[in-house]
């Protein structure tokens, strides 16, 4: 019988759309290594013949295609097959990682005025957002947990007010800049994961959106939140000459603050815990 992998044949594999087939060896390098490694080596499972073998051939498929490997993402792929291998030689593999240090009392500090102080900001001046800052928000949204490791995100930065006409928002913008969180389907449609696993899309552009605004409040800057609908996906698919598979999920405003909004206060944290004694209890 002829080796599939995803019920995908070599031959498929060597004419694949290549976001797709990264996509994959990035999802096989994943659950197929990354996730079985570390309890094999604890001694916690036995490891499967052929650890990791899938991943080898897509990687495999890759190379002879031609495309780079010296991305980090592959390189990332790379190191755990070779890991794999190692195993399947039968070395012992030893990693020269170390157990993440709590953080100090100090770095605390910082992490709870992040988080307890960044608040939605909705209106900006005038002044540049620079594009260095920009990129660190971007490059946050990036950092975010992903579903399955599978790499879906991508992101549009709209500067031009005429541009930001294309996204529905439910408050007028008039300065900063729009980032949309979107999201390149063949990702998800290749594996049948937009069928397995389809609100793992909404989760990852949350986390993504997050970690933005994050970043954007710890660069001095403000940002909010925003959502919008398939309107708004399909204008910016015409508008970037993009496939229906290319969808926009949500956005982020970012810019400098110019207003100082009360801070929203939560709910006591006693109120929001679950548990059989006072699930029946009206605040
Ligand atoms: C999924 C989601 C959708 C949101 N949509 C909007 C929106 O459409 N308009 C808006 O002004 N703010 C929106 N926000 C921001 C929320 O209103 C804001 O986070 C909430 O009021 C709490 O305030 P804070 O962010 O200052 O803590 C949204 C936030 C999230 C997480």
């Amino acid at each position: 019988m002829k080796e599939t992998i995803h019920g995908f044949s070599t031959e498929d594999l060597m004419k694949m759309d290549v976001t797709a087939l990264r996509a994959m060896l990035h999802e096989r390098t994943h659950h197929k290594i990354e996730v079985l490694l570390y309890r094999i080596l604890k001694g916690k499972m036995k490891k499967p013949p052929n650890l990791g073998y899938e991943a080898e051939l897509l990687l495999n498929i890759w190379k002879r295609r031609g495309l780079p490997v010296n991305t980090p993402d592959i390189q990332w792929c790379i190191k755990y097959i070779e890991l794999a291998n190692k195993l399947n030689s039968g070395e012992i593999v030893r990693l020269n990682t170390e157990l993440l240090k709590p953080f100090t009392s100090l770095e605390m500090k910082t992490v709870k005025k992040l988080l307890y102080t960044r608040q939605s900001i909705r209106q900006f001046t005038s002044k540049h957002v620079p594009d260095e800052m920009i990129r660190e928000i971007l490059q946050a949204g990036l950092m975010a947990p992903q579903g399955c490791n599978i790499g879906s995100t991508r992101f549009i930065v709209l500067r031009d007010p005429e541009e930001w006409k294309l996204v529905r928002s439910d408050i007028p913008i008039e300065n900063g800049v729009i980032i949309l969180i979107c999201q390149d389907l063949k990702t998800y449609n290749v594996l049948k994961f937009d069928e397995l696993v389809p609100q793992n899309l909404y989760y990852d552009a949350a986390a993504a959106a997050d970690h933005m605004c994050l970043m954007a409040h710890a660069l001095g800057l403000g940002a909010c939140w925003l959502t919008h609908g398939v309107e708004t996906q399909k204008k910016i698919q015409e508008y970037f000459n993009q496939p229906e598979t290319f969808v926009t999920r949500c956005h982020i405003i970012v810019g400098w603050p110019d207003e100082a909004p009360i801070k929203s206060a939560k709910m006591s944290i006693d109120d929001v815990i679950i548990t059989p004694k006072n699930t029946n209890k009206t605040p």
